[in-house]
């Protein structure tokens, strides 16, 4: 099977408003899916849809082989969710909770207990076994959710912005949990409005805007297809302007172990498509300059062979690339692309 789901014209209409209209997505089997999009985009409708707890108004779709329409028993038992607002007993313990959803899977009893204390130690949250859900905190609840989730040991896990209000600890011991589950063969559905966590984990991006999929790539093609439009948009501007001069720069950054001379950052600085150079000469240097990247698409090649040159021991070197939060506002912020 070579996609996880499959959705073709998949639509949601609540009365006249059409939540999600004619969705049309294919999704890698094995892969970390990105579900980006503003408040009310139509993300959670979508995942709603895909784990059979809404039926969809119009069009179809597939998950992990089966159609949610028509086989709805058996996209359930290929499937675990987490869904936004956490969904557990609160008069009951975290145990007694994970180990319900484990009955409801119909998990034998010989194995049952052993899986749902392997799963509690992953995610460290077995101190708390005996703790009434009520009496948890937020990310203690999340955690809890995340196992009931797994127990079944799902081909693919949907989760609805899993870390939101988690601290910073809790949220990377999610992300790696995320990682393992994706390494092992899982496929993962994140809906996050989280920039970082989607950058760092997810190998595809699906961004929404008012129901519609406005982009679906990986976060470095979005991003590179955000340089170019910009990279265009300077070209048009600049030859309406008859001046050609009006730069696109990056910036880019390089630490060097030693002290650079000064003749080696006047001929960084005499470059005609450098701006803006700032050195710092304390123990170790930091140069940062800005680098036309418009009409001059080596650039930084020839400032970094400068720096060799000058005899700079170079021990990192970084550019500031648009970020995926670039995109994001860029598709959604100025009506649809489409
Ligand atoms: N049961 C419902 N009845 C009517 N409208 C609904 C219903 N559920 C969702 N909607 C509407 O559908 C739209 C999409 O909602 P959805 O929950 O899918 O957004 P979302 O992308 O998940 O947003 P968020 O990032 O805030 O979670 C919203 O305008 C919402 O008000
Ligand atoms: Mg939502």
């Amino acid at each position: 099977m070579k996609y996880a789901i499959e959705t073709k014209n998949l639509t949601k209409s609540y009365g006249d408003f059409l939540a999600v209209d004619k969705l049309d997505m294919k999704i890698k089997n094995k892969s970390i899916f990105g579900f980006l999009g503003p408040n009310g985009a139509g993300k959670t409708t979508s995942i709603k849809m895909l784990t059979c707890l809404i039926k969809p108004t119009s069009g179809t779709a597939k998950v992990s082989g089966y159609d949610i329409e028509k086989e709805p028993n058996q996209v359930r038992n290929k499937i675990g969710m987490v869904p936004q607002l956490v969904s557990l007993y609160k008069d009951l313990t975290a145990r007694e909770n994970i180990s319900l959803c484990a009955d409801y899977y119909g998990i034998d009893k010989n194995i049952k207990e052993e899986r749902i204390n392997e799963l509690m130690e992953l995610v460290d949250i077995k101190y708390a076994e005996d703790k009434l859900v009520k009496q948890m905190s937020g990310g203690q609840k999340q955690k809890v959710s995340v196992v009931a989730s797994l127990v079944h040991s799902p081909d693919i896990l949907f989760l609805d912005e899993p870390t939101i209000g988690l601290d910073p600890t809790t949220k990377t011991v999610l992300w790696d949990l995320i990682q393992e589950l994706n390494d092992e063969g899982h496929t993962i559905i994140l809906c996050s409005h989280d920039m970082y966590e989607v950058d760092k984990l997810c190998e595809n991006i699906g961004i929404m805007n008012k129901g519609h999929l406005v982009a679906f790539n990986t976060p470095q093609i979005l991003k590179d297809d955000l340089m170019k439009e910009k990279e265009n948009n300077m070209k048009n501007q600049a030859q309406d302007n008859g001046n050609m001069n009006n730069n696109l720069t990056i910036e880019l950054s390089v630490m060097v172990d030693n002290w650079l001379n000064d003749e080696t950052i006047k001929e960084i600085e005499n470059l005609s498509f450098t701006y803006n150079l700032r050195s710092s000469s304390d123990d170790e240097g930091r140069l940062t300059v800005d680098v036309d990247k418009f009409s001059h698409k080596d650039g930084i090649n020839e400032v970094i062979v400068i720096i060799l040159k000058g005899g700079g021991i170079i021990s990192s070197i970084s550019t500031t690339d648009p970020s995926l939060e670039d995109v994001f506002v860029s598709l959604t912020s100025n009506g649809m692309k489409k």
